[in-house]
């Protein structure tokens, strides 16, 4: 049952013309991701020049699952993040996420460039084929003052005031620090 859409299609059109027929749903999981990024990305970098990192935590918490829940509504996707080490209670990962982001850590250590490293697959989920995605979101620079290998104490005692089970600290810079995962019932 797994990636049916996707095989028929390799079956029965020469690669150039499947190059050519992304299917949309995928297109429409990609374009979420860009936009979650879109919205978050420019919040964190203004709070981290006008408040600084702790301000930084108060935005994050605010914001991330904000946009999350206005992209989920707008979409029609369960849209998210997650992690192998996460943050946020809602960023634990399935076992669909974990072994999407095990790939994506594999593809990463052959080399991969981390921003072509997604997925796309049509899963049963109790009974029901569910559209599934994920985009990798790698550990840049920025990143590294809350989650890299020396935050600073105030600032970990502030995350941690939010996140008492926070795993999120630890990271090198162009590690996996998590990923986009978004589903959708294919029968909506
Ligand atoms: C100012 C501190 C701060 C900075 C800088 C920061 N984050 Fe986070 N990050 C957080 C907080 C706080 C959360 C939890 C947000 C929530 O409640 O959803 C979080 C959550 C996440 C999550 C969701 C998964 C999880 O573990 O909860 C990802 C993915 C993530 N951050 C990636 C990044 C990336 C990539 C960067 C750099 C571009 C970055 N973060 C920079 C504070 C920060």
């Amino acid at each position: 049952m797994k990636n049916y859409l996707l095989s028929g299609l390799i079956m029965t059109l020469p690669l150039s013309a499947y190059a050519n027929t992304v299917p949309e749903k995928q297109q429409e999981a990609r374009m979420l991701a860009k936009e979650f990024l879109g919205q978050l990305k420019p919040e964190l970098g203004k709070a981290m020049k006008t408040g600084g990192p702790i301000h930084a935590v108060d935005i994050c918490h605010e914001k991330a699952p904000e946009i999350a829940k206005n992209l989920s509504e707008k979409s029609g996707w369960n849209v998210n993040r997650v992690s192998l080490k996460p943050r946020a209670a809602t960023a634990k990962a399935d076992a669909w996420e974990t072994a999407t982001m095990n790939e994506f850590n594999q593809l990463l250590a052959e080399g991969k460039d981390p921003k072509t490293l997604e997925k796309f697959e049509i899963v049963k989920i109790d009974g029901q084929d569910t559209y599934r995605y994920m985009k990798a979101i790698p550990t840049g620079k920025v990143c590294l003052t809350c989650h890299g290998e020396t935050v600073p104490a105030v600032l970990e005692d502030k995350i941690k005031g939010f996140y008492p089970h926070d795993t999120a600290i630890g990271y090198k810079l162009g590690q996996l620090r998590g990923a986009f995962s978004f589903q959708q019932s294919v029968a909506k």
